[in-house]
């Protein structure tokens, strides 16, 4: 062979120049399709398992109706047997179009990490998106190939269950864990055998619903959508999301799945989005009850039109789209849209090349319950954990202790660690019980246990047994908190105490003298003003997922020094919600907690929140220092630097969150008391100093106005740094100048 032929041949072989694009394979397939198969893409199924709304009756056997091309895509089933036999109908279907499998991959797969409210407790970016990393690795090798998370909705209300599913109160920290999560689920991109496409749900503005009830109506002004609600959504969508969720909610009148200035204006015009939008459970169809649409054939055309590209489970599309065109009041050129994003995504993911790709048992076994996947559960778990009280250095507890008495309805529990939305996939056995946990790291001390009281249940019969216990112990810990499935999905509450009795057990406790500290286990913030103000030692745990034991040892014992922050206000008491730290000035702001001359405060309560958002403690001890801006005042395309010094003054080695929040002083329209703009979390050996340094750019000074324009005005910006956003720890002011 001659040179010149032979580097032609090797041109022809490492170029891909007759290869079709992605865009031209679906066009062609596209052209291939009947209107029929072109509606069945955009139809999802429940699969033949569990179900988070009410299961549409079966009017055709579902293999039947994915061998005749009219499944696109498949919930809740997971597993490569069970995917497999899925995919093998959709390969006897006419144009042999694999299926999409979709599930609820919220915080881990067959190894649960803690749920996402707490993992938002780290904030430690890097740590999440390796959770998510852990849970996509995992859920591709049992043949998922996308899963509904991340839930980057912004609550400001406890009362919502759901504010366990996402990362908080504060935009700029949603957005941060929403790009982590994305980028952890996604990997190296749609294709890998260990990514899965990622879904920014629920769009948008569910976590608003009045009175924290869940499902309810949201009504607020479009600047709010856009300041507080949408931030983590367009950060979810520039790390790549491919998929998007629609909301159960109304928005201002206008239910999500059928709202086109949230789908069409915003999300796919504005924002370019270029993957597809999955309804929520039966929302097209909800639309009916809303009271929007007068049936299931409108409610197919107004979610179509709206931007909405599958229909889960209300199957208004397949049975009203064909008539809806016949009649012209939908075009097929919407229609074509739809379908295309969606086997775009078929592409990416490489099912036509394979669609068995993800089936794959030997693989499926390798990769499910990793060493290194329990490594990274406990680590997260160990980051999760908050430590809201640490009087008298009373924790960490000294290896040197004769007995310690674990007292609680949570010692044992397991499925409880779990949480709600953890998956059946993994074996309860390899849940890690705080008393498991204590047993490995106490060393020569005796484990005493006592269960107290139920969680909800009022009988106070345990708790002699309780006290007996409580008196032969060197130190009582407490596993006090919610159930699993007291905060999810439909599980709102106008109570949010701490259930049944069990502060009445800890009163009792306390009052025996002994040494005390109390874990609380929720998934959501609970209210418990008497421990609060007289426990010694309080943990907030949350719900910590397998490694939940393993992780409560490592604190309560200092292998791990507690790093975790709130990334939501705790109120004192119900009537303060909804509690958020970046609220307005008002015209009459009080002075202080005791004020209530005709100023804006409760006259029975402090306004201020029991545990303020960025809160939480060390065992050691940071001191702040030599807070400099390298300019005073700058235009709007300069920047600031602004740099200072943090010490580990205390005797452990610990991590602190710094944290900058800012404060427009007088903006049209008006701007909070503080908003987080950045935060930086350093690891300090004692006597350690470390410089941290934030960037300040426009970015950062920006806001909408009432045109919902994103703008800055000059004038006087003050700087606050701090250990939370109620401990301001250093702070400076600059100007903004024409
Ligand atoms: C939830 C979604 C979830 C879907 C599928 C709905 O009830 O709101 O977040 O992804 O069910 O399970």
């Amino acid at each position: 062979m001659s040179k010149f032929f032979f580097l032609s041949y090797l041109f022809v072989l490492s170029t891909p120049v007759f290869a079709q694009s992605i865009d031209q394979r679906v066009d062609d397939l596209l052209k291939k399709m009947t209107l029929d198969e072109k509606i069945g893409q955009l139809n999802q199924y429940n699969g033949d398992w569990e179900a988070t709304g009410p299961v549409t009756k079966d009017v055709e056997d579902k293999m039947t109706a994915i061998r005749q091309g009219k499944v696109g895509s498949i919930l809740n089933i997971t597993g490569v047997a069970h995917t497999r036999a899925f995919q093998q109908a959709a390969m006897d279907s006419r144009l042999k179009i694999p299926l999409l499998f979709g599930q609820d991959v919220i915080h881990g797969y067959s190894i649960t990490f803690p749920i996402p409210l707490a993992e938002a407790a780290s904030w430690d970016l890097a740590a999440i998106q390796q959770s998510a990393r852990v849970a996509a690795t995992e859920a591709a090798a049992g043949g998922v190939h996308w899963t509904f998370a991340p839930m980057v909705d912004i609550a400001r209300d406890p009362r919502w269950g759901r504010i366990m599913e996402g990362a908080g109160e504060d935009p700029y920290l949603g957005a941060c864990i929403a790009r982590a999560r994305v980028k952890g689920f996604q990997g190296n991109g749609l294709g890998s055998l260990d990514a899965v496409m990622a879904c920014a749900k629920h769009f948008a503005a569910y976590g608003a619903a009045i009175g924290g009830r869940d499902y309810n109506s949201v009504d607020m002004s479009l600047r709010t959508l856009w300041e507080i609600y949408l931030p983590p959504f367009k950060a979810a969508l520039d790390a790549g999301a491919a998929t998007f969720m629609n909301s159960f909610n109304d928005l201002n009148g206008t239910p999500a799945t059928g709202n086109s200035y949230l789908l069409r204006d915003i999300l796919k015009g504005q924002w370019h989005f270029s993957g597809f939008v999955v309804s929520d459970w039966g929302s097209v169809g909800e639309m009916i009850p809303h009271g929007y649409v007068s049936g299931k054939e409108q409610a197919a055309q107004v979610a179509l039109t709206a931007g909405c590209d599958m229909d889960m489970e209300s199957r208004c599309y397949t049975t009203s789209l064909s008539t809806l065109v016949q009649q012209g009041k939908v075009p097929v050129s919407l229609i074509d849209d739809a379908v295309k994003r969606i086997l775009h995504k078929k592409f990416e993911l490489g099912l036509f090349d394979d669609p068995y790709r993800f089936s794959n048992a030997d693989r499926e076994k390798a990769t499910l319950n990793k060493a290194e996947h329990v490594r990274a559960a406990r680590d997260m778990a160990d980051k999760s954990i908050v430590l809201l009280k640490n009087e008298g250095h009373l924790l960490p507890l000294s290896t040197q202790l004769r007995s310690i008495a674990l007292i609680g309805p949570l010692v044992h529990s397991k499925k409880e660690m779990k949480g709600f939305w953890s998956q059946d996939i993994g074996a309860l056995n390899d849940v890690v019980t705080l008393y498991e946990g204590m047993q490995q790291q106490a060393g020569g001390a005796q484990l005493l246990y006592a269960k107290g009281c139920d969680i909800t249940d009022t009988s106070r019969a345990g708790f002699a047994e309780a006290l007996r216990v409580a008196q032969q112990a060197d130190v009582v810990v407490m596993a006090m908190g919610e159930r699993a499935d007291m905060t999810g999905e439909a599980k709102s509450k106008a109570d949010i105490h701490l259930p049944g009795v069990q502060e009445e057990l800890i009163k009792a406790i306390q009052a025996t003298g002994k040494p005390v500290v109390v874990l609380l286990m929720a998934g959501r913030p609970m209210v418990f003003n008497w421990t609060a103000e007289h426990i010694p030692a309080i943990l907030y745990t949350w719900w910590l997922g397998n490694q939940a034991g393993n992780a409560m040892a490592d604190v309560l014992f200092g292998k791990y020094n507690p790093s975790g922050r709130l990334p939501v206000s705790f109120p004192r008491e119900i009537g303060q919600i909804p509690i958020y730290y970046n609220h307005l000035n008002t015209g009459r702001p009080a002075k202080d907690e005791k004020d209530v001359f005709y100023v804006s405060a409760y006259t029975d309560l402090y306004n201020s929140p029991r545990y303020a958002f960025g809160y939480g403690l060390s065992y050691t001890e940071f001191k702040y220092s030599n807070l400099a801006l390298s300019r005073k005042s700058i235009h709007n395309n300069e920047t600031i630097t602004v740099t200072l010094d943090v010490k580990n003054t205390g005797k452990y080695t610990g991590e602190e969150t710094v944290q900058l929040y800012l404060r427009d002083v007088v903006a049209q329209p008006l701007r909070p008391v503080k908003e987080l703009k950045d935060f930086a979390k350093v690891k300090l050996a004692p006597g350690e100093t470390k410089k941290i340094s934030f960037t300040i750019d426009k970015s950062k000074l920006s806001f909408y106005n009432d045109k919902l324009e994103l703008i800055t005005q000059p004038g006087e910006f003050q700087l606050f740094i701090g250990s939370a956003s109620d401990d301001i720890r250093l702070q400076d002011s600059f100007q903004l100048v024409e």
